[in-house]
């Protein structure tokens, strides 16, 4: 059995790929396929955590147990419904992967061929949702004692500087934790190598192992429970 370490807690956690609508049948997308996201959900809510999910668009459907999932589709959305309950929850963690621009028109009707050939896509840029939630705290919408996480996929290892790029995003962001995963090329997946660490604001850096996304989320949540203040009865 789990430890209930996070018995009576609100965890509010965004996972997936936002879609930026083109017009009613196209959008912009990525890769992302919620799975990080979704397993930390799973974790928190089987350690006691009362646990709500708001989903982009993820590769395998399918609601985990005992959450409350809200699906979403753009980054905007997502930005409405994290700012509507992060003001209950006690730990957020933006674990989506939010397209950092979309299109500044979206069409009425399908976009036709047309005889021009394709016509560009204007692109603006979406706002930083994480930043913002960590804004929202410092005002007050949000309590201070709500802890904040994000997300960084970097490229490159230790040496190639993704700690120092975590620590900067972690410092810019203004969030509590920032979970940095090395991505991409050099990396030896299917080895026991670290896939990744949690930085803290307080400078504390703990080494994630390799394994499932599963225990990730373990070990993540494992310095989310550390973050939270001891009033919940546990
Ligand atoms: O700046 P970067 O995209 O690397 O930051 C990743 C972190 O910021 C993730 O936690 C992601 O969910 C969040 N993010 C956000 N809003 C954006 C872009 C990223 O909340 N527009």
């Amino acid at each position: 059995a789990l430890p209930q370490d996070l018995t009576g807690v609100d965890v509010l956690i965004s996972a997936g790929g936002t879609r930026e609508a083109l017009d009613p049948v196209r959008y912009l997308g990525n890769h992302s396929s919620g799975k990080q996201g979704y397993a930390l959900a799973r974790v928190a809510a089987q350690r006691g955590a009362r646990v709500t999910l708001v989903s982009g668009a993820v590769s395998d459907p399918g609601d985990p147990a005992a959450v409350d999932v809200v699906h979403i589709d753009s980054a905007d959305e997502l930005s409405r419904e994290m700012h509507a309950r992060a003001p209950q929850a006690d730990v957020v963690i933006m674990a989506a992967a939010v397209a950092d621009f979309r299109p500044v028109d979206v069409a009425g009707a399908k976009i036709k061929k047309g005889e021009q050939g394709p016509a560009p896509i204007e692109l603006t840029t979406n706002p930083d949702i994480l930043a913002s939630l960590v804004t929202a705290r410092s005002e007050g919408t949000i309590p201070a004692t709500t802890a904040i996480v994000g997300f960084a996929a970097e490229t490159g290892d230790a040496e190639g500087g993704v700690l120092d790029h975590g620590r900067a995003k972690l410092r810019r962001k203004g969030c509590d934790l920032l979970v940095v995963n090395a991505v991409g090329d050099g990396r030896a997946f299917g080895t026991t190598d670290n896939t990744g660490w949690v930085l803290a604001a307080d400078g504390a850096e703990t080494g994630l192992p390799y394994g499932s996304k599963t225990l990730m989320a373990s070990r993540i949540l494992d310095e989310v429970v550390s973050l939270v203040p001891d009033r919940k009865g546990r």
